[in-house]
This record gives structure tokens, C-alpha cells and sequence, in this order.
């Protein structure tokens, strides 16, 4: 792979505690070009810098872009980790396979990754619960106004130092069930990482925040009465020894959420992976978003728009959400063994 070095270095983050999340970025990019003929080709490391598109560009106009969201972590032990990476170069094939994306090699992207990574390592925070962001994206490249998918796409892997994705860290959030929008639905792209989605997540997040939330929950589009999503997180609550999350093919399978319901029964747990109904918060002991960039954000109350009922779960985190997010975060930073194989030490 060819590594065109950056001549000026830019100026580290001086707070690691004041980093926010996705504000700035590192020196170096990863890229890599799709043509028809050459296939996936040209795996490059380049400095940082903005990519050249024609204003008839088809991601511009038509969406086809796609994206994935993961990080290394840098323990006390020196060493640098990647949680399940080869995950989320999988899930990004399956978002391409849905909006005509061609897939890359997850091999080739995960060594591409480590080789970033090993470039970048001085940029990976060390600052309590922060971590180095990993953006890899997929866009369409053709200049065409017809519709119809791109022959030509580039990739590339942005990173950005970050910490807690919400303000509130671990404190429990505030969020509204949204009555009016809905994010995706069954046969549409909900289950991808695609950036049409977010789109049309948008409104919903800044209705929340304008009303003084957090986030909004999403509900089913069909029948307004079952949970999919917070915002860019999936949602699981806790009752009886169990965690319950919803079964959905509209919602994004969440490395996280998947990584969580191992946790929950190797912990004794049960595990319900089904629909679960607005109805049915009111019988949770605990419930909670969990994501990559959220990792787990307790909720601390809900309101429904449309009925008005509110269910509060309190100010503090709750006892099993703080003890599953306290066994990820010492598996991803290295502070205990980690039995599942799911971390990738960077050499
Ligand atoms: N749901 C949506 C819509 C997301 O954007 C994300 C973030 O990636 C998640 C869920 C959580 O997925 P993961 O745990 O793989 O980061
Ligand atoms: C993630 O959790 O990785 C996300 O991608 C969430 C959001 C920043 C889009």
C-alpha cells in the first residue's frame, strides 16, 4: 500500500476532556477507488484532506453513500485495540448490497485500518472515556444524472479523537417517543448504515433537542406501537433478570447491542430479542441506548408525544446497565481478559 506521509502535522487536541465527538481530525485518510474494470483498487494513505467531486457526482443527488462507525482504544497497558472491526466492514457490505455499493475485501479493509491506525496512533486519546473514532465511508463517484447506481465509487476511513457522545456521559438521558416521523420501514434501507437515513432522522433529533431532549425514539412505521430505535442507537430495557431488545428489520444491527446480549448472559441473564411495544416501558427496571459512539446512555425518562405518559427511571444509571457498560468498556480499553475474541490489538 502506498503512504504519502503529510508534511505539516497539525496541532493535537490540548483538553482530551473537552473533545466533544466528530469535531476534528487527524493528519492522514485511507482511500480506495471501485471502477467496473480495476474493481476495488489503488488502497492508498494520504494526508487528510477534501475530496474533489463533480457537481453531477451521484451521491450528491441520488444517495447512494454509505458509512460505518467504530474505534480504537488505547488502554493503560500502552496497547491499541479495535472491537470487532471486521464486524462492521461486514455490515458495511450488506448496507452496499442493498443500495447497489460493490463490496470491499474486509480483510484488506481491516489490514488498510491497522495500517491507519499505526500511522495515527499519537491521535488516539487516553483521557477517561475517550477513544479514537473511525469513520469508514463508501460514495458513488459517476458524474450522471440519470438514476440508476454508479459504476464508479471511492472509499475511504476518516478518524477523529472523541469522547461521550452525549454531553450527559452517563447520565441518564431524556427522551420523547416521536408520534409524527418515522425513520425506515420493512423493504426500505433501515437496516443499513446508509446516509439517506439519517436524513430522515434529522427532524426528529431537532425536535427532541429543541423541546429540551436528548434524542427521539423511533417507533414502527406500520403500526406506531412498537419500538425501533434512539436516534442513532438501538434501545434495550431490563426487567426480571432479563434484557429485551426489538427485533426489527428496519432498525440498524447494532455491534454493540449484539456485543451486549453475550454480556447479559454471561452475567445470568436472559436474553428476548422481539418485538417490544411502547406499552410495555412501563415494566422495565431499566432501559437504555447502546451504540459505538454512545456506547451504553442510560434513559432517565421518556414522554410520548401522543398519549402524553411519561415513565421516569431515574437520575442515577441503573445497576445493571452500569455493570454491562463497565464490562465492555474493560474488554475495548484492555482492563480485563477478553474471552469472546473480540478485540484486535494493533501491533
Ligand atoms: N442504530 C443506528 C441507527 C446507528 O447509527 C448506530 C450506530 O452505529 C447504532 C444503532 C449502533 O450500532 P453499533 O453498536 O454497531 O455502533
Ligand atoms: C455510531 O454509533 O458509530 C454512529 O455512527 C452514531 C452516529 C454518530 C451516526
Amino acid at each position: 500500500m502506498r503512504i504519502q506521509k503529510a508534511t505539516v502535522l497539525k496541532e493535537k487536541p490540548k483538553d482530551e476532556n473537552k473533545l466533544g465527538f466528530g469535531q476534528v481530525y487527524t493528519d492522514h485518510m485511507l482511500m480506495m477507488d471501485y471502477s467496473p474494470k480495476q474493481g476495488w483498487h489503488d488502497m492508498r494513505i494520504v494526508p487528510y484532506q477534501p475530496l474533489e467531486l463533480d457537481p453531477a457526482c451521484m451521491t450528491l443527488h441520488y444517495g447512494q453513500a454509505i458509512f460505518e462507525g467504530m474505534k480504537a482504544y488505547k488502554g493503560k497497558d500502552g496497547q491499541i485495540r479495535l472491537f470487532r472491526p471486521s464486524s462492521n466492514f461486514e455490515r458495511m457490505n450488506r448496507s452496499g448490497a442493498r443500495l447497489c455499493i460493490p463490496p470491499i475485501n474486509v480483510d484488506q479493509a481491516v489490514q488498510g485500518l491497522e495500517e491507519l491506525i499505526r500511522l495515527e496512533q499519537d491521535w488516539i486519546p487516553t483521557a477517561p472515556n475517550t477513544s479514537l473514532y473511525i469513520r469508514p465511508t463508501i460514495i458513488a463517484t459517476d458524474a450522471h444524472l440519470g438514476v440508476r447506481a454508479s459504476n464508479t465509487y471511492l472509499f475511504y476511513i476518516i478518524l477523529s479523537p472523541v469522547g461521550p457522545y452525549y454531553a450527559e456521559g452517563l447520565n441518564p438521558v431524556k427522551i420523547f417517543v416521536e408520534d409524527e416521523y418515522v425513520r425506515a420501514v420493512r423493504g426500505g434501507t433501515g437496516f443499513t448504515k446508509c446516509a439517506g437515513n439519517y436524513a430522515a432522522s434529522l427532524e426528529a433529533g431537532e425536535e427532541a433537542n429543541r423541546e429540551g431532549y436528548a434524542n427521539s425514539m423511533f417507533v414502527d412505521a406500520v403500526h406506531r406501537k412498537y419500538i425501533e430505535e434512539c436516534g442513532a442507537a438501538n434501545f434495550f430495557g431490563i426487567k426480571d433478570n432479563t434484557y429485551i431488545t426489538p427485533k426489527s428489520t428496519s432498525i440498524l444491527p447494532s455491534i454493540t447491542n449484539k456485543s451486549l446480549r453475550q454480556l447479559a448472559k454471561d452475567m445470568g441473564m436472559k436474553v428476548e430479542e422481539r418485538p417490544v411495544a411502547v406499552d410495555e416501558l412501563s415494566t422495565f427496571e431499566e432501559c437504555a441506548a447502546c451504540g459505538t459512539a454512545a456506547v451504553i446512555s442510560p434513559i432517565g425518562y421518556i414522554y410520548d408525544k401522543e398519549t402524553g405518559r411519561e415513565w421516569k427511571f431515574g437520575d442515577e444509571p441503573g445497576k445493571r446497565c452500569l455493570e454491562m457498560y463497565n464490562k465492555l468498556q474493560d474488554i475495548q480499553y484492555g482492563r480485563c481478559d477478553d474471552p469472546y475474541g473480540w478485540t484486535l490489538v494493533v501491533e
